[in-house]
């Protein structure tokens, strides 16, 4: 259903009519991948998105000295308050495949130690912000979603071309997406500490809505070439965090226009300014034991790990409400692992800073 902007109302969503039925089929598809997974007895069970991660990493995640009364918000409400974030790298993958192949990496950022009441029941101490490293998202909303899924299941294993080119009729096509993944599959990455994360879809800004980026330091890159190794992106983080800290800028731009940056679509990208409200910085560190491994497969992020004002917003992110929780539930029964997230003392003790 194509939405009219007449009317539109700056930070507000407009969910269509038949919208949680369609929810429910991608709760549906998404839970029945996860078990066709476990029949192949491979152990864990991983994610059925973002399977693969190079690695957990501890950092300082801290909020600007001089923010204006506006930005004053959520989780950046206290100028330089200092959280400790675990961040979790990934590829977009529902496989644990090779980083050679083209695909989209995200960064997972969890704040621990956050007071205030939150959006879910099971999680009382966190913030999440999900990212991948493109501006937009290849799918606008749910509907879409489900034409995506069905796609990939007619294909058997090769590309959904039937979701981008469904029919003969060019009217059809959804050339906009198509270019999308294109270019997402097409990066070169040298490292996932040298690249530029987007949140892609919305949330909420107290009263109003932005959309987030994390943008990495200059002096992050390394100069090294891509090796011929499928675990490549982990390797250029080990070198790089064994000498040398990485540093992120978490950017927020606001919706400042119904029409050209919609709420409820996640393939359009917002063209308002960015303004820096916090620093990331990841001290030296060593974080790829099996112990370290196994503590980050087992993590829960979710964009409803939140602070009320910060609540993801738009369908794409609705969506993602029953289907994170579920395939997080699903994914640690099979793998017989409670689901609990970690406490700042647990946490850093796994995962200590190289000394000097
Ligand atoms: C309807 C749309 C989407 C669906 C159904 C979906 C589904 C999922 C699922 C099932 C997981 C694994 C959850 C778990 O087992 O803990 C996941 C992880 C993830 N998704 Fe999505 N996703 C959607 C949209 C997006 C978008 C728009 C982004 C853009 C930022 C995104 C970024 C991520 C990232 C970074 C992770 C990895 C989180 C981690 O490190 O654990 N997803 N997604």
């Amino acid at each position: 259903m194509q939405i009219s902007s007449v009317n539109l109302e700056l930070g507000k969503e407009y969910p269509p009519a038949d919208e949680a039925s369609a929810i429910e089929v991608i709760e549906r598809i998404s839970i029945e991948q996860v078990q066709r997974n476990y029949q192949t007895g491979e152990k864990p069970v991983r994610r059925d998105a973002h399977a693969k991660h190079h690695g957990c990493v501890r950092a300082e995640f801290i909020v600007e000295s001089n923010l204006p009364e506006e930005m004053k918000i959520g989780v950046f409400k206290e100028p330089e308050k200092k959280f400790t974030a675990c961040i979790r790298f990934s590829n977009g993958s529902g496989n644990s495949q090779s980083d050679l192949k083209g695909d989209a990496r995200g960064m997972a950022i969890k704040l621990l130690g956050v007071e205030g009441e939150k959006l879910l029941p099971d999680e009382k101490n966190t913030q999440d912000f999900a990212t991948i490293n493109h501006p937009v998202f290849f799918i606008r909303n749910v509907q879409d979603y489900i034409d995506f899924f069905t796609a990939i299941e007619s294909a058997k294993g090769k590309p959904p071309l039937k979701f981008f080119f469904p029919s003969y009729n060019p009217l059809k096509w959804r050339l906009h997406e198509f270019m999308i993944t294109r270019s997402i599959r097409s990066k070169k990455v040298v490292s996932p500490l040298e690249i530029q994360y987007w949140s892609t879809t919305p949330s909420k800004f107290g009263s109003r809505a932005i959309k987030f980026s994390v943008k990495p330091h200059v002096d992050n890159a390394l100069h090294r070439s891509i090796s011929d190794s499928e675990n490549y992106l982990r390797e250029a983080m080990v070198e790089h965090l064994n000498s040398k800290q990485a540093g992120f800028d978490f950017l927020i731009q606001f919706q400042t226009d119904v029409a050209q940056m919609p709420i409820e679509d996640s393939t359009i990208e917002w063209k308002s300014p960015y303004h820096k409200v916090a620093t990331i910085k990841i001290p030296p560190q060593s974080f790829d034991s099996p112990e370290q491994m196994e503590f980050c497969e087992n993590l829960s992020y979710t964009p409803w790990h939140s602070l009320s004002d910060h609540q993801p917003l738009g369908g794409v992110n609705r969506a993602r409400k029953p289907v994170y929780e579920s395939i997080s539930r699903l994914r640690h029964e099979l793998n017989g692992v409670s689901r609990q997230e970690p406490t700042i003392e647990e946490f850093s003790s796994l995962f200590p800073y190289l000394e000097g």
